[in-house]
């Protein structure tokens, strides 16, 4: 993937168009006003944002936040996100609430050197989503040069993420959206040996490619969450009231031949008859009883896991083990967040990426321990797994 890149371009007088990842959660302030609960995705963008200002360029920022359906909706405004940024850059962050339009581009036409804006959630659009042709026009129209730092996006083949690059030239990689793929590349195609992935949430359908790729390379895929019960069941498990996918039985019995003993699943669990932190579990070990439900993996697992992750001298991690949300299904979640910052401390290289594996880590209070933090979830997993990322694709290729 050869594509041009902020050091190839001359900023001075430009304007910049430059999509940033700030889907962020939000919290509400006492007085009602939304604030934002974690800004690692802002963070991760200043390099970026401060080059081209830096370099004497106009700075207009474009994110999507949440899924408001193509539709405004007040509570997923990215205003808020505009305050923040504007404290953490210490320069004033204008806002606009159109992301098309005459207005918007009176706004950039007036902008000065070194002046940065955010414009409005692109999914307020409906063409967004779409990749509707006439909606990357208009972005295309304000700008000189597109730059993609959103790498949490780049698996989407969004308006704002892929076809806008198409009317703007040159299109080229920011400085998150470079440092993501060059360190991931280097994990995907040159990892140390052994390497370990651990794989957890709800669902085998979102992880068949990547549970695919890696079990080529990974010694040990070490696979918790709900995801195991699909595996477990398709392997002839009873798995009790366990949340399951049903249709993928097959591809789930299919993945794990394949993976031709690399692939670990739990062989206990903590159960209990319902998702609820006061409802009482239990640890089994081999079959789940009718009535309860696997929320988590128990003692004897987390201690295999533990010493797998050990071992390792790469560790990549996506998805919690459990309901780790609430208390008593946590253990297994905050064990794997433990064991891979010993791992990286005895040094293993280790990436983790994914909202809720990412927020284990800030819970585990590990996150300065581990090697990458990846602003992906599910672009991280598409790239491992070998899969194009629209959102690199569409960039201007490098001679
Ligand atoms: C993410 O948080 O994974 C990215 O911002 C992409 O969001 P999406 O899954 O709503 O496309």
């Amino acid at each position: 993937m050869n594509k041009l890149t902020l050091d190839d371009v001359d900023l001075q007088g430009q304007r910049v168009l430059v999509r940033v990842d700030f889907n962020v959660p939000l919290d509400k302030q006492e007085n009602g006003s939304p604030t934002v609960a974690d800004d690692t995705r802002i963070r991760a963008a200043l390099p970026t944002i401060r080059h081209i200002l830096d370099g004497g360029g106009k700075a207009i920022l474009i994110s999507h936040l949440g899924r408001p359906g193509g539709q405004p909706n007040p509570d997923l405004s990215l205003a808020c996100v505009a305050d923040h940024l504007g404290t953490l850059l210490k320069e004033r962050v204008r806002f606009s609430s159109n992301t098309v339009g005459d207005t918007v581009r009176e706004v950039v036409d007036g902008m000065s050197e070194g002046s940065v804006i955010l414009l409005e959630n692109t999914r307020f659009e409906s063409g967004e989503k779409s990749n509707d042709e006439a909606f990357a026009r208009s972005l295309a129209d304000l700008a000189d040069i597109y730059v993609n730092d959103a790498f949490g996006t780049a698996h989407r083949a969004h308006a704002s993420t892929a076809g806008v690059a198409e009317f703007v030239d040159p299109a080229v990689m920011g400085r998150l959206l470079t440092k993501e793929i060059d360190i991931l590349t280097k994990v995907r195609d040159e990892p140390e040996h052994p390497m370990v992935a651990v794989l957890g949430g709800a669902k085998v359908s979102d992880k068949i490619g990547t549970v695919r790729t890696l079990s080529k390379v990974a010694e040990k895929i070490l696979i918790g969450g709900a995801m195991s019960y699909t595996f477990l069941q398709a392997l002839g498990h009873e798995i009790g009231s366990s949340r399951v996918e049903e249709d993928r039985m097959e591809t789930a019995s299919s993945l794990y031949e394949e993976a031709d003993g690399a692939l670990a699943l739990p062989s206990d669990h903590v159960v209990a008859e319902e998702i609820d932190a006061g409802a009482a579990s239990t640890v089994v070990e081999g079959d789940i009883p009718e009535a309860q439900m696997g929320l988590d993996i128990g003692p004897a697992t987390v201690d295999t896991y533990r010493s797998a992750i050990l071992e390792a001298e790469t560790v990549i991690w996506n998805g919690p083990m459990g309901v780790f949300e609430l208390e008593p299904f946590a253990t297994g979640t905050m064990s794997v967040a433990e064991a891979i910052a010993d791992a990286t401390d005895a040094g293993a290289y280790s990436v983790v990426g994914g909202g809720d594996s990412v927020s284990a880590l800030a819970r585990a209070g590990v996150t300065d321990r581990i090697s990458h933090v990846s602003t992906g979830g599910g672009a991280m997993l598409t790239f491992l797994e070998g899969a194009p990322l629209p959102g690199v694709e569409a960039l201007t290729d490098a001679e």
